[in-house]
């Protein structure tokens, strides 16, 4: 046990998977995996290990934003040996060939700081995927109906931004999404030595103000596991 994950050890598996949400995680398990437990349940932060094609998986909530991922994501390297770490999400689609229900996967990410800004100090890092990860994510995808996209995402720590110039030179960089927490999980990664994504499904976009109905939801995530799960036992 750790401060924020209940789990004894040997629960989690050294693959795990990051939805934001713990309910999604929850579905997730049930969906994808077979003799799934749960094996979290700390301030509701539920987490299940089961296994997929015989192979072992944890899939842990990471809750929103950068501080909450690196909580869990810390725990989950420095004190239950997780040597994989796929973060499955949604993102907010920046760029006109990137459609809601498209699956992005994140090559890298930038940010204007994460919960690591204060050891890098004036230096730019710059968080990138597993390259192996990716080129199995890629070939997952290939293989698949959902349309995807590789390339840079945007990490805010913002939902309702204020800053409207930035977007815009997100988006006129050709970065292709925003949400809150992959710039962290990769810069964990690089710091222990172990594999990280990001697998993300556009459930809104910036340009069109088009958002995802919430029945649609599931099959367009759905995709996304399938991609991560694929890419991790390459
Ligand atoms: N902004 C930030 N995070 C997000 C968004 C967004 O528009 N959509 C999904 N996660």
């Amino acid at each position: 046990m750790t401060v924020h994950i209940g789990a004894k050890p040997g629960d989690i598996a050294e693959t795990v998977l990051l939805p934001g949400d713990p309910l999604r995680a929850e579905w997730a398990a049930q969906t994808f995996l077979q003799d799934a437990v749960c094996v979290n349940r700390v301030r509701g932060m539920l987490a299940y290990t089961g296994t997929w094609k015989g192979n072992r998986v944890t899939i842990h909530g990471s809750g929103m934003g950068m501080p909450s991922l690196s909580i869990y994501v810390n725990e989950l390297i420095r004190d239950f040996g997780a040597k994989t770490l796929i973060r499955i999400g949604s993102c907010g689609g920046m760029q006109e060939k990137v459609k809601v229900r498209d699956v992005i996967l994140a090559m890298t990410s930038s940010t204007v700081g994460t919960p690591s800004s204060s050891i890098f100090r004036e230096l730019n890092f710059a968080p990138n995927a597993d390259f192996g990860l990716l080129r199995a994510a890629v070939a997952a995808a290939e293989k698949g109906n959902a349309p995807f996209h590789v390339g840079g995402i945007y990490s805010s720590d913002t939902f309702y931004d204020e800053r409207k110039d930035l977007n815009e030179q997100m988006v006129r960089h050709g970065i292709l999404g925003v949400e809150m927490e992959t710039a962290e999980l990769y810069i964990l990664a690089a710091r222990y030595g172990v594999r990280a994504l990001a697998v993300l499904t556009v459930s809104d976009h910036l340009l069109t103000g088009e958002a995802l109905p919430s029945e649609d939801r599931e099959r367009s995530f759905g995709d996304m596991v399938e991609i991560a799960l694929e890419a991790a036992f390459a």
